[in-house]
Protein backbone atom coordinates (compact mmCIF):
# COMPACT_ATOMS: atom_id res chain seq x y z
CA UNK A 1 0.00 0.00 0.00
CA UNK A 2 1.57 3.44 -0.85
CA UNK A 3 0.09 5.72 2.11
CA UNK A 4 -0.07 9.40 1.92
CA UNK A 5 -1.00 11.97 4.48
CA UNK A 6 -1.76 15.29 3.75
CA UNK A 7 -2.38 18.21 6.13
CA UNK A 8 -6.06 18.24 6.14
CA UNK A 9 -9.68 16.96 4.68
CA UNK A 10 -9.48 19.31 1.34
CA UNK A 11 -6.13 18.70 0.41
CA UNK A 12 -6.59 15.14 1.28
CA UNK A 13 -9.48 14.88 -1.28
CA UNK A 14 -7.92 16.68 -3.65
CA UNK A 15 -5.45 14.08 -3.96
CA UNK A 16 -8.11 11.90 -4.26
CA UNK A 17 -10.19 13.45 -6.91
CA UNK A 18 -6.53 14.21 -8.46
CA UNK A 19 -6.30 10.36 -9.49
CA UNK A 20 -9.28 9.98 -10.68
CA UNK A 21 -9.23 12.60 -13.26
CA UNK A 22 -5.60 11.10 -14.47
CA UNK A 23 -7.26 7.76 -14.77
CA UNK A 24 -9.99 9.64 -16.63
CA UNK A 25 -7.52 10.79 -18.55
CA UNK A 26 -5.39 8.17 -19.18
CA UNK A 27 -8.22 5.92 -20.19
CA UNK A 28 -11.38 7.56 -21.12
CA UNK A 29 -13.69 4.63 -21.27
CA UNK A 30 -12.43 3.79 -17.48
CA UNK A 31 -14.84 1.90 -15.22
CA UNK A 32 -14.82 3.78 -11.85
CA UNK A 33 -16.32 2.24 -8.68
CA UNK A 34 -17.67 4.71 -6.39
CA UNK A 35 -18.99 5.17 -2.82
CA UNK A 36 -21.19 7.02 -0.47
CA UNK A 37 -21.46 8.70 3.14
CA UNK A 38 -19.52 11.86 4.03
CA UNK A 39 -16.11 10.74 3.10
CA UNK A 40 -16.21 11.39 -1.20
CA UNK A 41 -18.21 14.58 -1.18
CA UNK A 42 -15.15 17.07 -1.42
CA UNK A 43 -14.10 14.50 -4.03
CA UNK A 44 -16.68 14.63 -6.13
CA UNK A 45 -17.00 18.02 -5.60
CA UNK A 46 -13.59 18.80 -7.36
CA UNK A 47 -14.32 16.52 -10.23
CA UNK A 48 -17.51 18.27 -10.61
CA UNK A 49 -15.46 21.70 -10.67
CA UNK A 50 -13.22 19.89 -13.19
CA UNK A 51 -15.71 18.98 -15.59
CA UNK A 52 -17.31 22.43 -15.43
CA UNK A 53 -14.31 24.06 -16.17
CA UNK A 54 -13.81 21.72 -19.03
CA UNK A 55 -11.01 19.57 -18.13
CA UNK A 56 -12.30 16.28 -17.44
CA UNK A 57 -14.56 14.51 -19.98
CA UNK A 58 -16.61 11.89 -18.70
CA UNK A 59 -18.73 11.23 -21.58
CA UNK A 60 -16.80 7.64 -22.28
CA UNK A 61 -16.75 6.58 -18.85
CA UNK A 62 -18.72 4.32 -16.74
CA UNK A 63 -19.36 3.84 -12.78
CA UNK A 64 -20.35 1.23 -10.52
CA UNK A 65 -21.31 1.96 -6.86
CA UNK A 66 -20.71 -0.05 -4.02
CA UNK A 67 -24.29 -0.62 -2.45
CA UNK A 68 -27.56 0.76 -1.93
CA UNK A 69 -30.14 0.00 0.85
CA UNK A 70 -32.57 -2.69 0.93
CA UNK A 71 -36.32 -1.16 0.53
CA UNK A 72 -35.72 2.39 -0.54
CA UNK A 73 -36.64 3.79 -3.79
CA UNK A 74 -34.88 6.19 -6.13
CA UNK A 75 -37.20 9.14 -4.44
CA UNK A 76 -36.08 8.14 -1.05
CA UNK A 77 -33.91 11.51 0.20
CA UNK A 78 -31.64 8.71 1.97
CA UNK A 79 -31.43 6.40 -0.73
CA UNK A 80 -27.67 6.03 -2.06
CA UNK A 81 -28.64 6.95 -6.29
CA UNK A 82 -30.26 9.73 -4.96
CA UNK A 83 -27.28 10.94 -3.23
CA UNK A 84 -24.92 9.95 -6.24
CA UNK A 85 -27.31 11.88 -8.06
CA UNK A 86 -27.09 15.33 -5.94
CA UNK A 87 -23.26 14.51 -5.79
CA UNK A 88 -22.03 13.12 -8.67
CA UNK A 89 -23.83 12.25 -11.45
CA UNK A 90 -25.69 15.45 -12.28
CA UNK A 91 -22.85 17.31 -12.54
CA UNK A 92 -20.53 15.57 -14.48
CA UNK A 93 -21.30 13.49 -18.21
CA UNK A 94 -20.70 9.64 -17.29
CA UNK A 95 -22.09 7.66 -19.99
CA UNK A 96 -23.64 5.32 -17.77
CA UNK A 97 -24.19 4.83 -13.89
CA UNK A 98 -24.90 1.80 -12.13
CA UNK A 99 -26.42 0.84 -8.30
CA UNK A 100 -27.10 -1.75 -6.89
CA UNK A 101 -31.36 -2.26 -6.96
CA UNK A 102 -32.46 -2.58 -3.70
CA UNK A 103 -35.80 -2.48 -4.56
CA UNK A 104 -35.61 -5.69 -6.90
CA UNK A 105 -38.38 -8.20 -6.03
CA UNK A 106 -35.54 -11.51 -6.16
CA UNK A 107 -32.76 -9.52 -4.06
CA UNK A 108 -30.07 -12.77 -4.82
CA UNK A 109 -31.18 -12.55 -8.38
CA UNK A 110 -30.23 -8.52 -8.49
CA UNK A 111 -27.13 -9.18 -6.45
CA UNK A 112 -25.71 -12.31 -9.28
CA UNK A 113 -27.01 -9.39 -12.16
CA UNK A 114 -24.90 -6.86 -10.58
CA UNK A 115 -21.32 -8.83 -10.57
CA UNK A 116 -22.14 -10.24 -13.70
CA UNK A 117 -22.67 -6.26 -15.31
CA UNK A 118 -19.45 -5.63 -13.46
CA UNK A 119 -17.43 -8.72 -15.17
CA UNK A 120 -19.06 -7.84 -18.56
CA UNK A 121 -17.40 -4.41 -18.07
CA UNK A 122 -13.85 -5.57 -17.60
CA UNK A 123 -14.04 -5.15 -14.27
CA UNK A 124 -13.12 -1.38 -12.14
CA UNK A 125 -10.25 0.10 -12.88
CA UNK A 126 -10.08 2.66 -10.20
CA UNK A 127 -12.04 1.76 -6.93
CA UNK A 128 -13.24 4.70 -4.44
CA UNK A 129 -13.27 3.18 -0.73
CA UNK A 130 -14.36 4.98 2.52
CA UNK A 131 -14.33 2.67 5.65
CA UNK A 132 -17.15 2.36 8.64
CA UNK A 133 -15.54 2.62 11.88
CA UNK A 134 -15.72 -0.80 12.58
CA UNK A 135 -13.52 -1.59 9.25
CA UNK A 136 -16.51 -2.38 6.90
CA UNK A 137 -15.82 -1.73 3.14
CA UNK A 138 -18.98 -0.65 1.17
CA UNK A 139 -21.76 -2.60 3.71
CA UNK A 140 -18.84 -6.09 3.83
CA UNK A 141 -19.58 -5.64 7.67
CA UNK A 142 -17.00 -7.34 10.12
CA UNK A 143 -18.05 -11.29 9.56
CA UNK A 144 -16.09 -14.84 10.21
CA UNK A 145 -14.88 -15.04 6.55
CA UNK A 146 -14.90 -12.57 3.40
CA UNK A 147 -17.75 -12.69 1.09
CA UNK A 148 -16.66 -12.64 -2.45
CA UNK A 149 -19.87 -12.18 -4.62
CA UNK A 150 -21.96 -9.38 -4.25
CA UNK A 151 -24.71 -9.96 -1.40
CA UNK A 152 -27.77 -8.87 0.86
CA UNK A 153 -26.29 -7.91 4.11
CA UNK A 154 -27.92 -7.32 7.46
CA UNK A 155 -26.31 -4.37 8.88
CA UNK A 156 -24.62 -4.18 12.60
CA UNK A 157 -26.20 -1.96 15.34
CA UNK A 158 -22.97 0.28 14.69
CA UNK A 159 -23.41 0.84 10.89
CA UNK A 160 -27.07 1.81 11.48
CA UNK A 161 -26.44 3.91 14.58
CA UNK A 162 -23.37 6.06 12.49
CA UNK A 163 -25.67 6.08 9.08
CA UNK A 164 -28.74 7.35 11.11
CA UNK A 165 -27.93 11.17 10.48
CA UNK A 166 -28.88 10.45 7.17
CA UNK A 167 -32.10 9.91 8.24
CA UNK A 168 -34.95 11.55 10.18
CA UNK A 169 -34.41 8.97 13.16
CA UNK A 170 -32.83 5.83 13.30
CA UNK A 171 -35.65 3.78 13.36
CA UNK A 172 -36.26 4.56 9.39
CA UNK A 173 -32.90 3.21 8.67
CA UNK A 174 -32.59 0.23 7.09
CA UNK A 175 -31.39 -2.93 8.61
CA UNK A 176 -30.00 -4.49 5.21
CA UNK A 177 -28.18 -3.36 2.19
CA UNK A 178 -26.67 -4.97 -1.02
CA UNK A 179 -23.13 -4.48 -1.34
CA UNK A 180 -20.45 -5.23 -3.98
CA UNK A 181 -18.67 -8.59 -2.44
CA UNK A 182 -14.94 -8.27 -1.68
CA UNK A 183 -14.26 -10.02 -4.83
CA UNK A 184 -15.86 -7.01 -7.24
CA UNK A 185 -13.64 -4.33 -4.67
CA UNK A 186 -10.26 -6.41 -4.68
CA UNK A 187 -10.36 -6.96 -8.47
CA UNK A 188 -10.32 -3.29 -8.84
CA UNK A 189 -7.63 -2.43 -10.23
CA UNK A 190 -6.53 0.66 -8.40
CA UNK A 191 -8.10 0.96 -5.06
CA UNK A 192 -8.10 4.85 -3.63
CA UNK A 193 -9.31 4.41 0.12
CA UNK A 194 -9.88 7.68 1.95
CA UNK A 195 -10.16 8.50 5.73
CA UNK A 196 -10.51 11.73 6.93
CA UNK A 197 -11.04 12.80 10.64
CA UNK A 198 -10.04 11.66 13.94
CA UNK A 199 -12.98 9.23 14.37
CA UNK A 200 -10.99 7.29 12.01
CA UNK A 201 -7.53 6.71 13.42
CA UNK A 202 -8.41 3.38 15.32
CA UNK A 203 -9.77 2.23 12.45
CA UNK A 204 -6.96 3.13 10.06
CA UNK A 205 -4.51 1.93 12.66
CA UNK A 206 -5.98 -1.73 12.97
CA UNK A 207 -6.02 -1.79 9.15
CA UNK A 208 -2.06 -1.03 8.78
CA UNK A 209 -0.90 -3.13 11.93
CA UNK A 210 -3.60 -5.43 12.63
CA UNK A 211 -3.68 -8.95 11.34
CA UNK A 212 -5.67 -9.19 7.78
CA UNK A 213 -9.10 -10.47 8.62
CA UNK A 214 -12.85 -10.45 7.93
CA UNK A 215 -13.12 -9.31 11.15
CA UNK A 216 -11.53 -6.32 9.83
CA UNK A 217 -12.44 -6.11 6.35
CA UNK A 218 -10.97 -2.92 5.25
CA UNK A 219 -7.74 -5.25 5.75
CA UNK A 220 -7.26 -6.95 2.79
CA UNK A 221 -6.48 -3.78 1.06
CA UNK A 222 -3.34 -4.87 2.97
CA UNK A 223 -3.04 -7.88 0.01
CA UNK A 224 -4.19 -5.55 -2.89
CA UNK A 225 -1.54 -4.64 -5.35
CA UNK A 226 -2.68 -0.98 -6.01
CA UNK A 227 -4.14 0.74 -3.16
CA UNK A 228 -3.19 4.02 -2.51
CA UNK A 229 -3.98 5.22 1.32
CA UNK A 230 -5.16 9.12 1.58
CA UNK A 231 -5.31 10.34 5.18
CA UNK A 232 -5.51 13.98 6.21
CA UNK A 233 -3.44 14.23 9.27
CA UNK A 234 -6.16 13.01 12.13
CA UNK A 235 -6.89 10.31 10.54
CA UNK A 236 -3.25 9.46 10.36
CA UNK A 237 -2.76 10.33 14.40
CA UNK A 238 -2.16 6.79 15.72
CA UNK A 239 0.02 5.88 12.29
C1 LIG B 1 -21.39 3.77 4.68
C2 LIG B 1 -21.00 3.30 3.29
C3 LIG B 1 -19.51 3.07 3.17
C4 LIG B 1 -18.76 4.25 3.75
C5 LIG B 1 -19.08 4.38 5.21
C6 LIG B 1 -18.32 5.50 5.91
O1 LIG B 1 -21.60 2.73 5.56
N1 LIG B 1 -21.69 2.10 2.91
O2 LIG B 1 -19.17 2.85 1.81
O3 LIG B 1 -17.37 4.09 3.57
O4 LIG B 1 -20.48 4.65 5.30
O5 LIG B 1 -19.00 6.71 5.77
P1 LIG B 1 -18.38 8.12 6.04
O6 LIG B 1 -17.55 8.44 4.83
O7 LIG B 1 -19.56 9.02 6.14
O8 LIG B 1 -17.58 8.04 7.28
Amino acid sequence: MNVHVYDDAKTASRAAATLFAAQLIKKPDSVFGFATGSTPIATYKYLTKWHQKGLLDFSGAISFNLDEYVGLAEQDEASYIRFMRENLFDHVNLKASYLPNGMAADLSLECARYDAAIAEMGGIDLQFLGVGHNGHIGFNEPADAFVYQTQVVNLTEDTIEANARFFDSIDLVPRQAISMGIGAITQAKGIVFVALGESKAEVVKQMMYGDITPHLPASILRAHQNTVVILDREAASLL
